[in-house]
């Protein structure tokens, strides 16, 4: 009997043990590191760039041939091309004792050369099909060009604008950006890592970067375990769930800890709590940057990072110069860095490196893969679906194609800044201008063109905004004259189009604002266009959500287009003249302006929530703005209309764990074909901690003739109505549950069940 009392927790330990080794152990991967010396591990841990690539911290790796030989690399990025990854590949392979191929990695955030919108221009889109076909076909690109590691999907929540990086998620929900961080990842890996098409991916920023005080880049996080559970992690687990192959640390630091040397975060979330299988890199140089943070030398904060789990330290060589020595000195284990290696090694395994190493350097494919008339015609139709109708001024829009236009605006006749930020593969050359779009969908248009204004007049705010070689050129002429020009260039024309907004590089990396409006040398222009009395179209570019409530107060139309990518000038001209009628919906919350920041569809009720439309004294309000967003999240027009009625609920009782579905009709009552994003939203009357006053909990896009109807079911999974309660366990409470749906989180038509 006691016998048996003992073997049974033993058995358990062997088959766990044994669960463990089936998962992460891989034969192949053991006996090299059976031969591997202490520093070849090490080595293997280390990301360099030989600076072919974009440096976003003070250092470039040096004498990268020569450790690449003494097996000190693990892999590069910056780094391109068949013919040069061969090499790369070959240095490792014939030079270094132990002949392991290297990781090639590169950040392809929105396309690689056939680049299509800005992120959160993408995920406006809210098609899943479309945004997984789109990292497809990145992938297919640039795995074609020798790269096998994507830094991305980033998906940083974010509900503050004033961070520039917003461009580079899919905004501020987290059930919506958990369906992208799936679908991202789907395309980019596929079904099997050993496909020559597909490359590794990489979930990032780990975690919580999009909040950062201030909207400040790289600044602090600090937030309640409550919130991060709820609102800013389910993307990256989702990401874990669809079995992203590496997670990226974040450069903020959490309850105090740097990510990249968090030790709660890395290994008892990601890697217990989630299951994460993959290994973990640094960002840009953040193993070194704990120092900076105050935590210590480089000896010190390298020791830390390894023994929260972090595998790969990119840039920065605080692993490759001090592990050593603090494994001499007891600091870290050799079990610690055998582990790391490990992981990296089995990511190089699921790739197929070690059975070819040149797999991703078949000179014939670039010509095949990459810029082809197919994905430039993809990346049209993408960019067409990531633009959102903010306004049209009494249906201005579509416009005739035999009209006679008034093209103005600094973006008007510019390749450098479609691509938008964070596309260092893409070549702004290769990219339509709107002008020449304007021209090739509609040859029988009469287009005059005038610049009529800088991007900005402020010398110091373009000179911030030059870099990544793309530059903000202020126009010598006077802005007086600019304008003066534009107005005498509307005379003859039907309408005007004004392609204004911000440069690319106002918004990324390291690009926060504290004033997101339009630039002052713009909004004159666009005030004297307003006053021409003509109907004046904005096309706005940005790769955030700006301010502009003075515009919207205009008589103007606004087309929100963000920065479309190299098919830019055509998709603007296929949404403008009507041959796509425009479907997108914002996917963050438009502020009236920055004193509203953050602000967010699934805020919380308050003990004292105001009235909407009304000020009322002693309530949770402002005392010189209104309460509610400029646009809400969800919303965006289109040249139809639809009707939602009729809305019904499968069952009014369910117990835990039962799913429900709800049912309503969508009608297109308007006068054009045309897409809607149905959304639905959910309310938890009351709960045991404070619930938001709604949030999205499901969505279709559907497409719909003129006069067509159609009823949509949603479903409701148990899921669905859970939520991580004050002891973080995932629960959902018995009570009412009230749905709303409609065409944006304003959605008004509702029914309600009861969960027992
Ligand atoms: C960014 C990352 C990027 C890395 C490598 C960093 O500055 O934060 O998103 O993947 O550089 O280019």
């Amino acid at each position: 009997m006691s016998h048996t009392y003992k073997l049974i927790p033993l058995l358990l330990l062997s088959f766990a043990i044994s669960k463990m080794s089936a998962q992460e152990t891989i034969p192949e991967v053991e006996t090299l590191l059976s031969k591997m010396t202490l520093d070849e591990k090490i080595g293997q841990l280390n990301l360099l760039t030989p600076g072919g690539g974009i440096a976003t911290g003070s250092v470039v790796s040096e004498n990268v041939e020569a450790k690449i030989k003494a097996g000190q690399v693990g892999g590069l990025f910056g780094v391109s091309g068949p013919e040069k990854v061969r090499q790369a590949q070959e240095i490792a392979i014939k030079n270094s004792r132990l002949k392991i191929p290297l990781l090639i990695g590169s950040d392809i955030i929105h396309g690689y050369k056939t680049t299509y919108p800005i992120p959160l221009g993408v995920a406006s889109s809210w098609n899943m099909e479309l945004i997984e076909s789109a990292a497809k076909m990145a992938a297919k690109e640039a795995t074609a060009d020798g790269i096998n590691w994507n830094f991305s999907p980033m998906v940083d929540i974010s509900r503050d604008a004033r961070w520039g990086r917003i461009s580079e998620g899919s905004g501020e929900d987290p059930y919506l950006g958990s369906a992208i961080a799936k679908a991202m990842v789907k395309g980019y890996q596929g079904e099997d890592l050993k496909n020559a098409y597909t490359m590794m991916a990489t979930v990032k920023h780990l975690a919580l970067y999009g909040a950062v005080e201030a909207g400040r880049d790289y600044n602090s996080v600090d937030m309640s375990k409550v919130k991060m559970y709820n609102q800013y992690l389910p993307p990256y687990q989702a990401a874990v769930d669809a079995g992203v192959g590496s997670a990226m640390t974040s450069f903020n630091d959490i309850d105090g800890i740097p990510a990249t040397g968090n030790k709660w975060l890395i290994t008892d979330l990601l890697r217990k709590q989630w299951g994460f299988k993959g290994f973990v890199v640094s960002d840009y140089t953040s193993v070194n940057e704990m120092t900076a943070h105050g935590l210590g030398d480089l000896q010190a904060v390298s020791a830390q990072a390894i023994n929260a789990g972090l595998d790969m330290d990119m840039v920065g060589e605080g692993f490759l110069t001090t592990l050593k020595k603090s494994v001499q000195e007891g600091k870290v284990t050799e079990e610690a860095i055998t582990i790391a290696c490990r992981r990296i090694l089995t990511a190089k395994h699921q790739l197929g490196l070690f059975d070819d190493p040149y797999k991703y350097s078949d000179t014939s494919r670039p010509k095949k893969d990459i810029l082809t008339a197919e994905n430039r015609a993809a990346a049209r139709k993408i960019a067409t679906q990531s633009f959102v109708l903010l306004k049209n001024e009494n249906n201005v829009l579509p416009l005739q194609k035999d009209a006679k236009i008034a093209l103005v605006g600094p973006l008007a006749n510019d390749k450098n800044n479609m691509l938008g930020t964070w596309a260092p593969t893409g070549d702004p050359q290769l990219s339509i201008p709107v002008l020449e779009g304007l021209k090739n969908v509609a040859p029988k248009a009469k287009i005059t063109y005038a610049k009529g204004a800088n991007i900005t007049n402020d010398p110091e705010l373009a000179s911030r905004a030059n870099v990544f070689g793309l530059r903000v050129d202020i126009d010598k002429r006077s802005p007086d004259a600019m304008i003066a020009e534009a107005l005498q260039n509307t005379k003859n024309a039907d309408v005007i189009v004004a392609v204004v907004g911000e440069a690319s590089e106002l918004a990324g990396e390291a690009a926060s604002r504290t004033e997101i409006s339009i630039p002052k040398s713009q909004k004159k222009l666009i005030n004297a266009l307003a006053d021409t009395g003509k109907p004046v179209v904005l096309v706005l570019f940005s790769g955030r959500p700006l301010t502009i409530a003075e515009e919207f107060n205009l008589p103007v139309s606004i087309l929100q287009v963000w920065n479309p990518g190299v098919e830019a000038g055509n998709a603007i001209a296929d949404v403008l003249f009507g041959d796509y009628n425009p479907s997108g919906k914002l996917t963050a919350s438009w502020p009236r302006n920055v004193g509203q920041i953050p602000i967010y569809h699934s805020m919380k009720n308050t003990g004292r929530p105001a009235p909407t439309h009304t000020f009322e004294k002693f309530k949770s309000n402002y005392l010189d703005s209104e309460l509610s967003p400029l646009f809400p999240f969800g919303y965006g027009l289109s040249y139809t209309t639809f009707e939602y009625s009729a809305i019904a609920v499968d069952k009014k009782k369910i117990a835990q764990d039962e799913a429900v579905n709800i049912s309503f009709t969508v009608k297109n009552t308007g006068n054009y074909d045309g897409e809607e994003v149905v959304q639905l939203y959910l309310k938890d009357e009351v709960r045991s901690i404070t619930p938001p006053k709604r949030q999205l909990k499901g969505f279709k896009k559907i497409f719909l003739k003129k006069g067509e109807s159609q009823r949509v079911t949603i479903p409701l999974s148990a899921n669905d109505l859970k939520f991580y309660n004050s002891e973080l366990k995932f629960v959902a409470e018995p009570g009412k549950f009230i749905v709303f749906v409609g065409g944006n989180s304003n959605a008004e038509m509702s029914t309600e069940f009861e969960l027992e």
